[in-house]
């Protein structure tokens, strides 16, 4: 297990460089089978979860070339595995976005029921129906979701609920249908809209994406193509509460401010200054905010990512806030350890209720998921004293280069492994 040691009542100030997106590169990357073409992907976020990706298109025959730390250029070639191991696809939820683009190359594939981290119950039925609606005859048997069809034929698909995954799933399965697909309540995150440019410049026919009404009229034949990756609106939206919760200046530079809207309102709302240029933001915590209500959506709503690190930037805000995660059952994991720091948060359902004004304090915790963790980093910084945070491998499946992102605003975070653990006995007793 990897830890992070964090001096905490650090103000983060200084400019960041965000990265590409987790969530739109994850989606992308499998699309790469589509076509026997070389491909070049560019902005590309050094992460695990990215690295997962990579070696499970190299365990499905891709050849890989590095092209600097963010680049790569992928040679599909020409593939005939349609079954990811199981070793590889247990480690990310994404994916089972294998199952939408193996289904397009060969009309079968064989993935395992996928991993990912506990946010409550994450079913796949939306992802299943559509699937089966599009023709693709569905066993699931000894963990294994078996897929085959003899032709993709496109359908009208009306999605329960809005979900991500099962938008993008049915996107890369549907460009390859015979006739038109039309996904109804479909996403409208922007790492939607960045995949649907993606397989459209390969050859596909997408309209709609980014409104809930996504529509795709099948092809037969998919082209190498050049790309970079969207920035990550959630790495961006982390530094920026970051930065006012820790009363600091922090400028995220190479973002797309529109995909921020939803965060720029909130932290006004609680009384963080935000200024706002073509392609950087600035957030000043004025280290006198106060409370606000916090509820999460689907795009354009306040993202159900950012809910964690927002409930830490409330801990900080004088007064009441409720917290209303509307997108997961039971995505609360970073409560009980936000409370060893001190916080007082109660939970309710899917309601949580924050004390703000107090004053967190140093203590030994563990990243319960990504997204907590990053809650906790946070956290940290705010504490008094020094706080270790354990499984922070959690944290390097979505932050590229965290620790020298956050050193070089200020913070004193030191990372150390088991290794280095034994050699300071005692240091929290537990
Ligand atoms: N849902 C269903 N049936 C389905 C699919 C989803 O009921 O077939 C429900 C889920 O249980 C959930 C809601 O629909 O209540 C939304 O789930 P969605 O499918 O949108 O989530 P996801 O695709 O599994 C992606 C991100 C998550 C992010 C959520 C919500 C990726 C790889 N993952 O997950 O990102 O939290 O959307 O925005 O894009 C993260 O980056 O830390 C992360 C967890």
């Amino acid at each position: 297990m990897k830890k992070y040691i964090i001096q905490g009542k650090t103000s983060l100030s200084g400019k960041v460089k965000i990265s590409g997106s987790k969530n739109a590169a994850v989606a992308i990357l499998p699309a790469a089978i589509l076509t026997s073409e070389n491909l070049f992907i560019d902005n590309l976020p050094d992460i695990t979860d990215v690295r997962t990706m990579v070696s499970i298109l190299e365990n499905l025959g891709v050849t890989i070339r590095r092209r600097g730390r963010n680049a790569i250029e992928l040679i599909p070639g020409n593939l005939a595995r349609i079954a990811p191991a199981y070793e590889l696809v247990k480690r990310m939820r994404a994916s089972y976005y294998f199952m939408g683009s193996l289904l397009a190359r060969f009309g079968r594939a064989e993935v395992p029921i996928p991993g990912g981290c506990d946010l409550g119950p994450r079913p796949i039925d939306q992802h299943l129906k559509g699937f089966s609606a599009l023709g693709a005859d569905i066993k699931i048997e000894h963990g294994m979701i078996n897929l085959s069809t003899e032709r993709l034929k496109g359908a009208n698909i009306y999605l329960d609920v809005v979900t991500i995954g099962a938008t993008i799933n049915l996107m890369l399965a549907a460009v390859a249908a015979e006739g038109r697909t039309v996904l109804e309540n479909a996403a409208k995150e922007p790492e939607i809209v960045d995949l649907a440019n993606f397989l459209n410049a390969m050859g596909a026919k997408i309209r709609g994406a980014g409104t809930d009404v996504i529509r795709i009229d099948g092809v037969k034949k998919f082209s190498g193509v050049r790309h970079a990756v969207i920035p990550d609106r959630i790495e961006a939206g982390t530094f920026m509460l970051a930065a006012a919760a820790t009363g600091g200046t922090v400028t995220v530079e190479d973002v797309i401010p529109k995909h921020l809207e939803a965060i720029t309102a909130k932290l006004r709302e609680v009384g963080a200054q935000v200024q706002v240029e073509p392609e950087r933001i600035t957030v000043t915590g004025t280290g006198n905010l106060v409370a606000s209500d916090l509820k999460t959506f689907p795009y354009p709503g306040f993202p159900t990512d950012l809910q964690p690190p927002g409930m830490v930037l409330l801990t900080a805000a004088r007064g009441l806030s409720v917290v209303t995660e509307n997108v997961f059952d039971g995505r609360f994991n970073q409560v009980d350890e936000l409370k060893r720091m001190g916080a007082r948060i109660k939970v309710e359902g899917r309601t949580a209720l924050v004390e703000g004004g107090g004053n967190l304090s140093g203590a030994p915790v563990t990243a319960p998921d990504l997204r907590s963790g990053a809650a906790l980093i946070i956290a940290a910084l705010m504490a008094d004293g020094t706080t270790e945070i354990g499984a922070i491998e959690h944290v390097d499946r979505g932050y590229e280069i965290l620790e020298d992102k956050l050193i070089s605003l200020g913070a004193s975070i030191k990372r150390i492994s088991e290794g280095d653990l034994m050699q300071m006995p005692g240091k929290f007793p537990r």
